[in-house]
């Protein structure tokens, strides 16, 4: 079809339609004019090009899985494809975008997606390290960045934020979440919603949100990536679900399927998710797309006895679009002829598809997100490039700092030892997406010695990141003879996390813990920073190095960040979002444990019979919300507005924060309850609150937390969602450990 007939439709269809009402800021409900302008054009479209809307295929120009199919190309030219992933650059996605408005009848425009997780080619710190900055102002500008990049590069549209709950590090992909606390994936998925689709779709500088892997995928059974997810709806409800109902509350406007099944029913089948939860409960009235071949992959499950089968199940259970697998591009016409798929089944997804469509303008300006000159100014700016830095700075977490080893003094000689100290692609982690290795201006080691002088840094790899070859040590451990401080840049590669990348062993890789070893037993000090995608069972180095540094992936900036941190430019306040095991016997481990009947009480070792192991403690090596400082915050004076909260009101909980050390630095202050007895067991605590102050050296803050009736409520034990009066105590600290509490009881709950 020409651009005439097209533009001639457009202008049928603004005739007989009313003028698009704003959007109502935060909502998840499409403006109502654009549900007539939906309506209008779904009667002037045929089977086929209804079917075309629903279908999603990956371009060439990057590659998220097995391809199954060529010819995306013909497929948007014929009308069959309706949306492309994988595609960007503003000339790339215009050239496509040519093909969908000026070759096809009606000339409706591509949706572009992307996997924009952690920035689009200004990449940040892998989201489990934003998380860890606990800062939601910053993660959300991270998003904001991220969001103004991709649109600047012809996208519409991420696969992000991965709201999974990731309580077992063998799971590579826990690398991409906020960690294994709800409240705090709840503030984040809020955060990174807020960041990525503003407060208004229309502005083209903002890109549809995607809420992923619908849903509780990271409960993979042994940390195994893709396998079962068995559990129960208290469970299910009660710390899997929030974050991805917070990322709807705060307006998402599309969901991705899980590859899992939950207890037997694959996510993508699965109208207790996609229906019964995501839209009669939540209301959600945006669009379901499916993960990667997540249809097709109903019959390795055992669910659908073929691909027609498969379609069908996916259709009749929500699912509104099929990434890659072709599916409904190839059966949907003939189940829809069999009666086994209704015509208002299609059209409600089609209807979903086309209002994100209306929604970012570009029914109206197809080409409005097509704009090189704005790609150009956009795409690493140094304002962009300075938000990496600061969020880098504030993801790393210092785990151990023993004998000041950190700070190090510029004039210190330096031996920098460690495959990751060089390395411009692992600083970028996995999902790098459009991120390009050669967009790092500094490795760590570059940045040490910018920060050290040439003079007094020397390097050596040591060893590999992941082989048996020990013929570096030698001259590793003939320069640190010579310095006055080693710093090891040590952990895993950038490909040992992230999708399909699980390990059941979490210790440093290779031979990197026998090179830690023999560094170590020098006597020098040694400063240990290590790259992760998760937590990792390092025991054994924590204990034999003198300070610990986790970078995560710390992105395009980071290693200038960490050099600043190491040389005391940037004081650390990352904190922990996920539980450090001493090793992966215990795991699953997380703060929010159940007492069980008989707790383990460690001033009783000798106690037998109770919930414990022979062969280690019960306790990780570092807690959630763990983090040191190069200062020292004392917690004192907790108070409480009153003891007793009547069912209704609220009651205000203080503390005082004294920066007693030497530099000026942030505290991630925490507060958790316990709720002492319920008509169901429950957690010894949980985070409730969190603030992160400024605190400069000398100075004392009080910081004020408000508890209601809300923050109190569980599944009770007849599965509904309310509180119960009883006894609850409040602990404050600077982590899960905090023991500083005051008590309080609820009362006047109405059952
Ligand atoms: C992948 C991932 C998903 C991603 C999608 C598109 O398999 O599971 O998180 O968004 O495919 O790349």
């Amino acid at each position: 079809m020409n651009r005439l007939s097209y533009l001639f439709i457009l202008m049928l269809l603004a005739v007989i339609m009313p003028s698009e009402a704003k959007k109502k800021k935060g909502s998840s409900v499409a403006p109502k004019g654009i549900s007539e302008r939906v309506d209008s054009l779904l009667q002037l479209m045929t089977l086929e090009e209804k079917i075309g809307q629903t279908v999603l295929f990956t371009s060439r120009w990057d590659v998220t899985g097995p391809v199954l199919r060529d010819g995306e190309e013909d497929a948007i030219k014929s009308g069959q494809c309706g949306n492309i992933f994988n595609a960007h650059t503003a000339e790339y996605t215009r050239k496509l975008q040519k093909m969908a408005v000026e070759e096809t009848r009606l000339g409706i425009p591509l949706l572009f997606g992307y996997d924009v997780i952690h920035g689009h080619q200004t990449l940040a710190p892998i989201s489990l390290g934003e998380s860890a900055s606990w800062d939601l102002e910053l993660i959300e500008k991270s998003a904001r960045m991220a969001a103004r990049e991709a649109a600047a590069c012809g996208l519409h549209w991420t696969f992000a934020p991965m709201v999974d709950i990731g309580r077992d590090p063998r799971w590579g992909r826990v690398s991409e979440g906020a960690g294994e606390d709800p409240y705090l994936g709840i503030e984040i998925a809020k955060a990174r919603v807020k960041g990525f689709q503003g407060d208004d779709l229309a502005d083209k500088e903002t890109v549809l949100a995607c809420v992923k892997h619908m849903a509780a995928y990271g409960a993979a059974q042994a940390g195994r990536d893709y396998n079962s997810v068995d559990m129960s709806e208290r469970v299910l409800r009660e710390t899997y679900l929030p974050a991805y109902k917070a990322a709807i509350d705060a307006g998402a406007r599309t969901v991705m399927t899980s590859f899992n099944d939950l207890d037997g029913v694959p996510a993508t089948a699965n109208s207790f998710l996609l229906k019964d939860i995501l839209r009669d409960e939540w209301g959600f009235d945006g669009m379901v797309v499916t993960d990667y071949t997540a249809i097709n992959e109903l019959i390795p499950h055992g669910v659908a006895k073929d691909e027609y089968d498969a379609g069908v199940l996916a259709m009749k259970a929500g699912v509104d679009m099929d990434m890659e697998g072709g599916i409904y591009m190839d059966h949907l016409k003939k189940a829809i002829e069999n009666g086994d798929v209704a015509m208002e089944e299609l059209d409600n997804a089609v209807r979903n598809v086309l209002a994100l469509k209306f929604e970012l303008g570009i029914m109206d300006d197809p080409y409005r997100y097509c704009d090189e000159e704005r790609e150009k100014e956009e795409v690493l700016s140094a304002q962009n490039r300075e938000t990496a830095y600061q969020m880098a700075a504030k993801s790393c977490v210092l785990l151990k700092n023993d004998n000041s080893a950190l700070p190090i003094n510029a004039n210190e000689k330096v031996a920098v030892i460690g495959p990751l100290a060089n390395s411009k692609r692992d600083l970028l982690g996995s999902w790098k997406a459009a991120g390009k290795p050669q967009s790092v201006q500094a490795t760590i080691l570059d940045a040490i010695i910018k920060n050290g002088g040439s003079e007094n840094v020397t390097f050596s790899k040591g060893c590999d990141i992941n082989t048996d070859n020990k013929a570096g040590f030698a001259k590793a451990i003939e320069q640190a003879k010579k310095a006055d401080k080693v710093i090891m840049v040590m952990g895993e590669k950038w490909s040992m996390s992230g999708e399909a990348a699980c390990r059941t062993n979490l210790d440093f890789p290779g031979v990197q813990p026998e090179l830690i070893q023999e560094i170590t037993a020098l006597g020098k000090p040694v400063v240990l920073v290590f790259m992760t995608g998760r937590a990792m069972t390092i025991q054994k180095e924590s204990e034999s190095v003198d300070a610990l540094l986790n970078v995560w992936y710390p992105g395009v900036e980071g290693g200038r960040a960490v050099a600043d941190i190491l040389y005391g430019k940037e004081n650390p306040s990352g904190k922990l979002t996920m539980t450090f095991p001493r090793n992966v016997g215990q795991i699953p481990i997380f703060y929010s444990y159940k007492r069980t009947g008989r707790p383990f009480d460690p001033s009783k070792p000798k106690d037998t019979y109770k919930s414990r192991y022979l062969d280690v403690q019960n306790t990780p090596l570092f807690p959630f919300g763990y983090g040191l400082s190069y200062t020292q915050f004392e917690y004192s004076d907790i108070t409480i507005s009153n003891s007793e909260l009547v069912s209704g009101n609220s009651i205000e909980v203080s503390v005082s924060v004294t920066n007693s050390g030497n530099y000026d630095g942030e505290e991630v202050v925490q507060l958790y309850i316990w709720d002492q007895v319920a008509s169901v067991t429950r957690p010894v605590k949980e985070l409730k609150g969190f603030k992160k102050v400024k605190i400069n050296k000398g100075d004392t803050q009080k910081v004020n937390f408000t508890i209601n009736e809300e923050d109190l409520k569980f599944y009770r034990k007849d599965m509904t969602f309310g509180a119960e009066d009883g006894q609850f105590t409040i602990y404050i600290g600077s982590d899960s450990d905090a023991s500083n509490s005051v008590e309080f009881s609820l009362t006047g709950v109405k059952l």
